[in-house]
């Protein structure tokens, strides 16, 4: 069985629970919950994906997050492509609207 964690969309109103299984990347796990997220590498490099952790913990196993700026790191900001969720993580709104 699969560990399941939590991922809170804060920018919605009321903010939504969604569960992301903890082998999953939280932008699959946000692409199957049809939560709009631009991306394009899908591997960690051109930071198109980049959103903001507002609390908990990700890790991103084997993969380096190349395109991630000391400056992006230093604000909290993550890539979704190749994060998974260590812990339950509450996000901010990617860069696209929501519909
Ligand atoms: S889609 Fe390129 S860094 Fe995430």
């Amino acid at each position: 069985m699969p560990q399941m964690k939590r991922i809170q969309l804060s920018f919605l109103h009321p903010p939504r629970w969604i569960e992301c299984a903890s082998e999953d990347t939280i932008l699959m796990t946000l692409l199957a919950q049809q939560v709009p997220i631009k991306h394009a590498c899908d591997n960690g490099v051109c930071g198109v994906c980049l959103t903001k952790l507002l609390a908990g913990e990700i890790h991103y196993g084997t993969k380096i997050p190349r395109g991630l700026t000391t400056k992006e790191q230093a604000e909290h900001y993550f890539l979704p492509c190749i994060a998974t969720c260590k812990t339950d993580i509450v996000i901010a709104q990617p860069k696209v609207k929501i519909r």
